[in-house]
């Protein structure tokens, strides 16, 4: 198997499918390989590195002058239990879903809600996951990590800072280093978390209140609203959902009742991104293949050929149209790559 490639296709690695290369690419099934890479190789160090798992939350608008790390590190184990909990360790590579699928089967809680989440191991703790009322950081226990410097790390959950989307990994560590493997913990009695809207009913629906109904049940309401990924371009949701003080907030409830929002705090408000884009226009929108999910606003899709380009285009015209009519500023969720 070929570990490094140059000019290399990455369309097979975003699920956007858009075409774009890059430069260098190294991929690697064991931790330790790229600690060898990196002292072999002196000019590993000036290179612009860009980590890529299962793709599901980049959009590549040019290609990429710089190195492609891609860990396939393989394999679950339990480290250990005690009465309460189980230690399950998963390799970078794993695919999320498929550790999931195997904690729900084995009767542990902690990750049924995150259930059909596309992406790899590697990227849960960077992006804290989240969804349904739960998230990654709810079940992360250590994370193992590959510095650039070849230097092995592990941080625990409260090293990690995690937060809305948010980790050290995106911040303080950001572009330091490689996650080779992640310790979850997991309830041996599991919690059952239905509070999220929709779930409680789809789970009853099933039958008895199980870790196996609300996956199912979890799977179906995705498959509902979100594009299956094998079918069609996109990288989730797109932006994350806004966050704004009580005065704008006092403001935008008199003016829009219905506007979906959860409190923070006294002075902070979590606004619903996916109401505000629909309520613009913009669901179902299409401009050639870059497109808006007819299903939910705040996925933008790939219909077939779009450009990463095209999609950063629709994606500013949504920001300058929500802007205009609510005030407020979206971010991106999606990581975007390139030159602009
Ligand atoms: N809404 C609309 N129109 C739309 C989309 C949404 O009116 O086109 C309304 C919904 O009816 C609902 C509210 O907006 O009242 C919120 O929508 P939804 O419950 O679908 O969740 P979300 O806030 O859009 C978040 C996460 C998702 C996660 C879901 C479920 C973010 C940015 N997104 O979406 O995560 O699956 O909650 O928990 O936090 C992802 O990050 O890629 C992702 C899919």
């Amino acid at each position: 198997m070929i570990r490094f490639q140059e000019d290399y296709s990455l369309k097979r690695f975003n699920t956007f499918g858009v075409e774009a290369k890059t430069k260098y690419y190294f991929e690697f099934t064991e931790s330790e390989e790229l600690v060898e890479f990196i002292k072999a190789n002196e000019s590993f160090t000036e290179l612009n590195k860009l980590i890529l798992g299962g793709g599901s939350n980049y959009l590549f608008i040019s290609d990429f002058d710089g190195i492609v790390l891609h860990p396939a590190i393989p394999g679950i184990r339990v480290l250990g239990e005690d009465h309460q909990w189980v230690y399950i360790e998963a390799g970078a590579g794993v695919i999320w879903d498929d550790l999931v699928e195997y904690a729900v089967n084995e009767g542990w809680g902690g990750m049924e809600n995150l259930s059909a989440i596309p992406g790899n191991i590697g990227a849960t703790p960077v992006q804290n996951i989240g969804a349904y009322g739960a998230e990654a950081a709810d079940v992360i226990h250590e994370v193992n990590l590959v510095m650039f410097s070849g230097e092995r790390r592990q941080l625990t959950n409260p090293e990690c800072q995690f937060g809305y989307r948010q980790s050290i990994f995106k911040n303080e560590l950001r572009d330091q280093g490689v996650v080779t493997s992640v310790v979850f913990k997991l309830a041996k009695e599991p919690i059952f978390n239905l509070e999220y809207g929709a779930v409680k009913d789809a789970v009853e629906k099933l039958g008895e209140i199980s870790l196996k109904n609300i996956r199912k049940a979890i799977i179906e309401i995705r498959d509902e609203k979100l594009p299956a990924p094998t079918k069609i371009g996109s990288g989730g949701s797109f932006f994350m959902n806004p966050v704004v003080d009580a005065i704008q907030y006092s403001e935008l409830i008199s003016n829009h009742p219905k506007m979906p929002s959860f409190k923070l705090s006294e002075n902070e408000f979590k606004v619903a991104a996916g109401w505000l884009i629909d309520q613009c226009g913009w669901k179902g929108y299409r401009k050639g293949d870059a497109g808006v999910h007819d299903k939910q606003a705040l996925v933008l899709v790939n219909h077939g050929n779009a450009t990463g380009e095209e999609i950063a285009r629709l994606a500013c015209e949504i920001q300058l149209s929500v802007k205009k009519k609510f005030n407020i500023e979206l971010y991106p969720e999606v990581i975007i790559v390139g030159k602009k």
